[in-house]
């Protein structure tokens, strides 16, 4: 840490400083992030184990421990106040009550610094961060800077996975009234070359990589683990800049005048901030955020590569997804449920519904291999796992509309991160809790006997907390064949 000293408010570039894994400023002692526990409802701040250092993650673990939680705030390390809570409805409602956004798990996201172990801020499509009334954000056409260090490997192709400017209506009020980094793939508005992710522009109405709207190639997918992404802008001018996280220099994917259509010179930035969605609270992007800044005035390129400098040193890196006893590629493996009611029923599929049902040595051979699966690594990403169907090879366990289905994988990108599951520790202390790896607030549920992936208290009927730890608790077991 150390990207800036302890000038006086007024005299900071830096307007908002965010994160959930690290103090961004040298002498930062304070509050990171707060999480909310399902069991009680309580609340504590996250602050960093010493003056500028990494998160406390074992607070967050101890205080979380045998039950679930979610990032309810994300502090503004400037003192101004900026920080990110649930973000509201706008043009979309959120899937949360009252057209919120959900929240994000607070241990979705798990990565080491320099060896120690934090939490990003893993953004599931539904889920976003927002502060509709902030301090010293760049409006009009105010020059600002942006950087963010993301997850590479965690995106797709919804609106949007933002960080940065919007507007504080939360509607789209027109051309220029964004200026926020985007991460992703999605081609509704503008691509860069190759397939994707890149890291864009939301400038409002259109996703930019470069002057025009449409393809930019100078704008270069981006492969790494970790990611820098820089978005700035002044009048006239902005650029986009970005390289690897965890190695290397940034490079300059745009630099020059502002988008060749109406509306975006000069900008008419409104100054809100968001984390994970669109301007007007557009739900269906994913992503991870680490850590991110916003300046006001437009910082030089020389600027930029020391904080790049200053994130390599933080050394970001990958750490285990899953916990609890092992579930080894290769085996095949039942899941007796564990709630008093259910303890000799095991997750089997009746057709394409997963249910479960009362299976022992005496039942049809045919149950049994209902009741049984094979281990395989994850379809969606190889630090998790799939359960492929024993009576149905070619088919695997995965969400649907958050029911569990057993579908036949057709190769897609959102089949196969459906089908992906990170086991951890039971949360009522037996055997596993099998997490949905692009929603890491959901479980393996079940609920009336038939399986969901549920979070605790959501919106859904089988979300309900009664009974939530021990109905995501299954005893995994050699399969019955
Ligand atoms: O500019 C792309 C998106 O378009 C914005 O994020 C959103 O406000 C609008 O739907
Ligand atoms: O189960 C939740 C989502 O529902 C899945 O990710 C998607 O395939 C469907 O829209």
């Amino acid at each position: 840490p150390g990207l800036a000293t302890s000038t006086p408010p007024a005299a900071r570039p830096c307007v908002a400083a965010h994160s959930t894994t690290r103090a961004l400023f040298s002498a930062y002692t304070g509050s990171l992030y707060q999480v909310k526990r399902g069991s009680d409802g309580a609340t504590t701040n996250i602050a960093p184990l010493s003056a500028g250092g990494v998160a406390n993650a074992a607070a967050q673990d101890s205080f979380c421990a045998s039950t679930t939680c979610l990032i309810t705030t994300i502090f503004d390390q400037t003192g101004r106040g900026n920080h990110l809570t649930q973000a509201p409805p706008g043009g979309f409602n959120g899937p949360d009550v009252n057209g919120f956004d959900n929240l994000a798990a607070a241990d979705g996201a798990p990565v080491t610094l320099n060896g120690q172990k934090a939490y990003g801020v893993f953004i599931s499509p539904g889920t976003g961060y927002r502060n509709d009334a902030t301090n010293g954000i760049a409006t009009g056409d105010a020059a600002q800077g942006m950087y963010a260090v993301l997850d590479g490997t965690h995106f797709n192709g919804g609106c949007c996975f933002d960080y940065g400017n919007a507007e504080t209506s939360a509607h789209d009020t027109g051309n220029g009234h964004m200026e926020a980094i985007y991460f992703g793939d999605s081609v509704t508005w503008g691509t860069g070359s190759g397939s994707g992710p890149w890291i864009m522009a939301d400038l409002e109405n259109g996703l930019f990589s470069g002057v025009t709207t449409g393809n930019n190639p100078a704008d270069q997918t981006i492969t790494s683990r970790f990611v820098t992404a820089v978005v700035k802008g002044e009048p006239g001018t902005w650029a986009i800049r970005g390289g690897n996280a965890a190695s290397g220099s940034l490079s300059t994917f745009y630099s020059g005048a502002r988008p060749d259509v109406a509306g975006y010179n000069p900008m008419h930035k409104e100054g809100a901030i968001i984390l994970g969605i669109g301007g007007d609270n557009s739900v269906g992007a994913q992503g991870t955020f680490y850590e991110g800044v916003m300046t006001s005035g437009y910082p030089s390129d020389a600027t930029e590569n020391s904080v790049q400098s200053n994130v390599i040193a933080a050394k970001y890196a990958t750490t285990s997804l899953t916990s609890g006893p092992a579930i080894s590629v290769g085996s095949a493996v039942s899941f007796r449920a564990t709630t008093a009611c259910c303890t000799t029923r095991f997750i089997a599929h009746t057709g394409t519904t997963v249910n479960t049902q009362v299976v022992n040595s005496t039942s049809t051979s045919a149950l049994k291999l209902s009741a049984s699966w094979t281990v395989v690594t994850g379809l969606g990403n190889s630090a998790c796992v799939s359960f492929e169907s024993r009576d149905t090879p070619g088919s695997y366990i995965r969400h649907f509309d958050f029911e569990l289905l057993v579908n036949a994988n057709d190769g897609t990108k959102q089949f196969q991160e459906d089908a992906t599951f990170c086991p951890q520790a039971g949360l009522n202390g037996q055997g596993n809790s099998i997490r949905a790896w692009g929603y890491p607030t959901r479980y393996f549920r079940h609920f009336n006997n038939v399986c969901y992936v549920a979070s605790n208290g959501g919106v859904d009927t089988f979300d309900a907390t009664a009974l939530f730890n021990d109905d995501v608790s299954w005893v995994v077991s050699s399969a019955f064949a």
